[in-house]
C-alpha cells in the first residue's frame, strides 16, 4: 500500500490544470447503457472510482476503451447481463447509479444495496422511492436489491431527504424517467453541477430534460436515445482542494481548466478566510500572504458550502487565531479527519454534526492515516504547512477521487513523495 511523504513548509506556486469532474463522470458513465450506439467522453479522469465505474459497466455488457488522447469511447454490446454484483458495488457506493439506466432500457435490473461508508450512514431510500413512483416493483434478495417493470411511467416525484437533495438519487431518477412513457416532474432535485451536466449529455443524446441544476426538474419521456460525444465539466472539489493548497501555504497558484460559477461559496469562503481570489481569463488565481482568519461554516447541498471540501477547510483553519466553527448538515459524522489533525497539534473539539477549532500557531508533522477521500486530502494540506515530515498512510483513499496528486503538488513547489510498501 502506497504512502505520501511530505515535507511541509513550501509555498506552492505555479500552474495547475484541474482534471475532468469525478463526480459527473460517475453517473454520467452509467447513463451510456441508456444509449443506442457508442459515446465518447472527453475529460473523464483517469481515477481508481472512475476505473471501477468502467469495470462495473464491461460487467454490464459494454464495450469500453480509452484512446491515445485520453477519451473513453463506452458502447454497449451486451445487454443479457444487468446484474451489478456486491463484489463491485462495495468498492464503489456511486455504482447505484446504474439501477435507473439498467431499469429503464432493459425492464430489469439487480444491484447489490451499498453497505457503510465512513463518512456515515448512506441510505439510498429516495433513489427506490423515486423508482417506484416511475412503476418499478422493487425487492430486497440476498442484499441485492432487485427491480423489475414493464415501461416506466411518468409521475410527480418529491425527492427531499432528510438533509435536502440527493445527488445521486436525482441522477438516478432523471435517467430513469428519459425513457418512461408521458412526464415525471422532479421536485426537490439536486441541484448540482454534475446533475446538470449529466442531463447534458442526456439532452445531447436526444433526452428531453429540463430545469436540471433547479430543484424542480420536468423530463419529457422519449422512446430512444443516441450515443454521443460529451466533455465532462471540470472538477469542483479538485479545484476546491487546490484553492486551499494555496490559501494554507501562502502560496500563489493559477488554476487551469475551472468554471469559476461553480465555486461561489468556496471563493465566498475563501475571501473571508483573507486570502486573494482573482479571475484571469478563463483561470482563477488563488494566493495569501497572511495568517488565516477565522470562520464559521456549514455544508448544504449546491450551491450552498460543499461538504466534499469541509476537510480541506478545517485543516485550513487550524491555523487561525481564534475559534471557527464548523457545521457538517449533510453527513453529521464526517469528522474521521479529526482525530489525524489533533496527532498533528490541532485543537479541535467535535460536538455532534459541529467542530469547534481552536487556532494554533503551528502544526507538527506527524505519520496519519486516511480514512475516506476528502480526509485524505485534508492531511495533505496539513503535511504541506506542518513542521517536519508528515507520512499520510493508506493514500488508495486519495486515489480515487485525485489523478495523479502528488505529481500536480510537486510541479508547484511541494514537497511530497509517493512511497511504495
Ligand atoms: C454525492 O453522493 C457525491 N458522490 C458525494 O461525494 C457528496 O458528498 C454527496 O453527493 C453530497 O454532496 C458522487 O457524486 C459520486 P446524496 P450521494 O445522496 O449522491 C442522504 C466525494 O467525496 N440520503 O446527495 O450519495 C444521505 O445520507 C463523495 O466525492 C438519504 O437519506 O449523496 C446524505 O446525508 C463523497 N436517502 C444526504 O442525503 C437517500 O436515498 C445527501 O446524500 C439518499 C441520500
Amino acid at each position: 500500500m502506497d504512502k505520501f511523504i511530505i515535507t511541509g513548509g513550501a509555498r506552492l506556486k505555479g500552474s495547475v490544470r484541474i482534471s475532468g469532474s469525478k463526480n459527473a463522470t460517475l453517473p454520467i458513465l452509467a447513463a451510456a447503457l441508456l444509449a443506442d450506439g457508442p459515446s465518447v467522453f472527453v475529460d473523464a479522469p483517469d481515477l481508481a472510482d472512475v476505473r471501477h465505474m468502467v469495470d462495473l459497466m464491461e460487467q454490464l455488457g459494454a464495450r469500453v476503451s480509452r484512446d491515445d488522447e485520453g477519451r473513453l469511447h463506452v458502447e454497449v454490446a451486451d445487454e443479457s447481463n444487468s446484474h451489478a454484483p456486491y463484489d463491485t458495488v462495495r468498492k464503489m457506493r456511486a455504482s447505484v447509479c446504474a439501477l435507473g439506466p439498467l431499469l429503464a432500457k432493459r425492464k430489469y435490473a439487480r444491484v447489490a444495496m451499498p453497505g457503510g461508508c465512513a463518512i456515515g450512514s448512506r441510505p439510498i431510500d429516495l433513489h427506490l422511492r423515486g423508482l417506484r413512483a416511475l412503476g418499478a416493483e422493487i425487492e430486497l434478495e440476498g442484499g441485492d436489491i432487485v427491480a423489475k417493470a414493464g415501461r416506466l411511467k411518468g409521475a410527480e416525484i418529491f425527492l427531499g431527504g432528510p438533509f435536502g437533495s440527493t445527488v445521486l438519487g436525482t441522477a438516478n431518477v432523471m435517467m430513469a424517467a428519459t425513457l418512461a412513457e408521458g412526464r415525471t416532474v422532479i421536485e426537490c432535485a439536486a441541484c448540482e453541477p454534475e446533475v446538470a451536466d449529466l442531463a447534458g449529455y442526456l439532452n445531447e443524446m436526444g433526452a428531453r430534460v429540463a430545469g436540471a441544476g433547479t430543484p424542480r426538474v420536468v423530463i419529457e419521456g422519449v422512446e430512444r436515445l443516441a450515443g454521443v460525444c460529451h466533455r465532462l465539466i471540470p472538477d469542483r472539489i479538485e479545484a476546491g482542494t487546490f484553492m486551499m493548497a494555496a490559501a494554507v501555504t501562502n502560496g500563489e497558484v493559477r488554476l487551469e481548466n475551472v468554471r469559476p460559477d461553480h465555486l461561489m461559496a468556496v471563493v465566498d469562503k475563501l475571501r473571508q478566510i483573507g486570502a486573494i481570489v482573482e479571475s484571469d481569463g478563463p483561470a482563477l488565481v488563488v494566493s495569501s500572504s497572511r495568517h488565516p482568519a477565522t470562520a464559521d461554516v456549514t455544508t448544504q447541498p449546491y450551491p450552498g458550502f460543499p461538504t466534499d471540501l469541509q476537510a480541506q477547510l478545517m485543516a485550513l483553519l487550524c491555523l487561525t487565531d481564534g475559534n471557527s466553527v464548523i457545521t457538517e448538515k449533510i453527513y453529521p459524522d464526517r469528522f474521521m479527519h479529526v482525530a489525524e489533525l489533533l496527532r498533528m497539534g490541532a485543537n479541535i473539539r467535535k460536538e455532534g454534526p459541529t467542530a469547534i477549532v481552536t487556532g494554533v500557531k503551528r502544526l507538527i508533522g506527524a505519520p496519519v492515516m486516511a480514512s475516506d477521500l476528502r480526509a485524505s486530502a485534508a492531511l495533505i494540506l496539513g503535511g504541506l504547512v506542518a513542521h517536519g515530515t508528515t507520512t499520510v498512510n493508506r493514500v488508495y483513499h486519495i486515489d480515487r477521487g485525485y489523478e495523479r496528486i502528488e505529481r500536480k503538488i510537486g510541479g508547484l513547489g511541494g514537497h511530497i513523495e509517493r512511497v511504495g510498501e
